[in-house]
């Protein structure tokens, strides 16, 4: 992979503003122009966002503090303004835009650029009323004067409710600019041991360019208005694998039922409560995406008569239950072109996206090798729930792994996110191998 900003070490400083989430689009966009990324936080910035989401997407512990030591005892924010080709303040606030002006090192932004002779890009998001005030326009007049590039807002409908000038300017207006403050520059400190130390088992970004959909969590199926018929699936299997997909690069797509864990908010996040919007939203993403990892708990049954209002506890209750649509089934009919009988009926998805399904067993995992062949999936990966340390809930999970090519892979415990990097690895070599062998005549997409 490369990109205009393959090598360079960039510092991306957030603050407080409602427009924070962006920051997270754009440093998986710049880590995509092959970036490596140091992200700086004010206080406020961290109510917005939690540091947690650029921690996975860039591998390196978020600096939120001008008084913090690394763990050799070098000082944060100076081995940040020492080596970083370039600082990125997106989106600035009109406090630190103040603060900035006036040289007040009061957070570990102000005090990383007061401390560098890197370029500075500045993308100011603030409400219509705060941006023409002229305190805050001779402020960013003064960071102008510095040298600074000041990437000015944009018009359109604002957090306050109004419309006006004050939004972030797009991620593509301020990649630009951080493209043009570097061009013509050497990079500063090519030698990782001189940089703001990486996260040791970071992972090379080898997913750049791939779409990935996730499912996570378990479904509610309806019995009436307020109750409904659940599992214990925890949604932490298929987050950690979003999670780690995000952190090489893929942009993904998480279908999520109930989760009970933080989901990332890189990823672009579908709302699935039961098995038929599950359904949905898979043969949505389906033909979209280069590989599907179904780690949802969808559940077999589901009421066939939903109450449309409350049943009353005198009323007594019965309920009959009818089998839902086996989605990875489905999905991958679909993916292969096959009908309900197994018989080719439509071309297949070209290129067929990767197809990975979850069987939770308890007991013995005989049934997954039958289930892997009869739903005609690449990998399965099969775990047995009632294991101590396996399945709902736990950080941990014992699986084994069943690939279309007959093997069988039993792994040691690992946690839910080496299960699902070790995962990605596979399915990075299915899409290679599905890339490097021959075309088929018929193209469907
Ligand atoms: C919901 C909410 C949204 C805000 N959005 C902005 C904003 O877009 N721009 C801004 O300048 N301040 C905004 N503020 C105010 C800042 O968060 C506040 O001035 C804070 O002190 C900024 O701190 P920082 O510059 O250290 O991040 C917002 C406050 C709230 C409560």
């Amino acid at each position: 992979m490369s990109g205009r900003l393959e090598g360079r070490l960039v510092a991306l400083g957030v603050t407080g503003s409602i427009a924070a989430y962006k920051a997270v689009e754009l440093a998986r966009r710049l880590a995509a122009e092959g970036a490596e990324l140091q992200v700086l936080m004010s206080r406020a910035a961290q109510a917005f966002v939690g540091p947690l989401t650029f921690e996975t997407l860039t591998r390196r512990r978020v600096m939120a503090d001008p008084l913090e030591l690394l763990a050799d005892g070098r000082i944060g924010h100076v081995v940040v303004a020492d080596t970083a080709d370039v600082i990125v303040v997106a989106p600035a606030t009109a406090r630190w835009l103040a603060a900035m002006a006036a040289g007040l090192a009061d957070d570990v932004i102000t005090a990383t650029c007061l401390a560098s002779a890197a370029p500075v890009v500045v993308a100011p998001a603030m409400d219509g009323e705060m941006w023409d005030h002229p305190a805050t326009r001779a402020n960013a007049a003064r960071l102008q004067s510095y040298g600074y590039t000041v990437v000015a807002p944009e018009s359109g409908p604002l957090a306050s409710g109004q419309s006006g000038v004050g939004r972030l300017a797009s991620a593509e207006r301020i990649i630009e600019a951080v493209v043009i403050a570097v061009a013509g520059r050497p990079v500063r400190a090519p030698e990782a041991a001189l940089r703001p130390p990486a996260d040791a088992s970071a992972r090379e970004p080898d997913l750049v360019g791939r779409r990935i959909a996730v499912t996570a969590g378990g479904t509610a199926e309806p019995i009436d208005p307020v109750r409904f018929i659940g599992n214990r699936s925890s949604g932490r299997m298929g987050v950690a694998v979003a999670a780690a997909a995000l952190a090489r690069g893929a942009e993904v797509t998480l279908i999520a039922g109930s989760v009970s864990v933080p989901l990332p908010e890189a990823a672009t996040v579908v709302r699935a409560a039961t098995s038929a919007a599950m359904r949905a939203a898979v043969l949505e993403a389906l033909p979209v995406c280069d590989a599907l990892v179904m780690a949802a708990a969808v559940a077999d049954f589901r009421p066939r008569w939903p109450a449309e209002r409350k049943l009353q506890r005198t009323e007594g209750l019965t309920l009959e239950l009818e089998p839902t649509t086996d989605i990875l089934a489905e999905a991958s009919r679909i993916a292969h072109g096959l009908d309900a009988e197994g018989a080719p009926t439509r071309e297949p998805l070209h290129p067929r996206p990767v197809l990975v399904g979850f069987a939770a067993e308890t007991g013995d995992l005989d049934r997954a090798a039958a289930k892997l062949a009869r739903k005609r999936v690449d990998l399965l990966v099969a775990n047995d729930v009632s294991e101590p340390g396996s399945g709902f809930g736990s950080e941990t999970n014992r699986v084994t792994v069943l690939a279309a090519d007959g093997s069988v892979e039993p792994w040691p415990l690992l946690s839910k996110r080496e299960v699902a990097d070790r995962l990605l690895d596979r399915v990075a070599a299915l899409m290679e191998a599905r890339d490097a062998a021959p075309r088929p005549a018929e193209v469907t997409r």
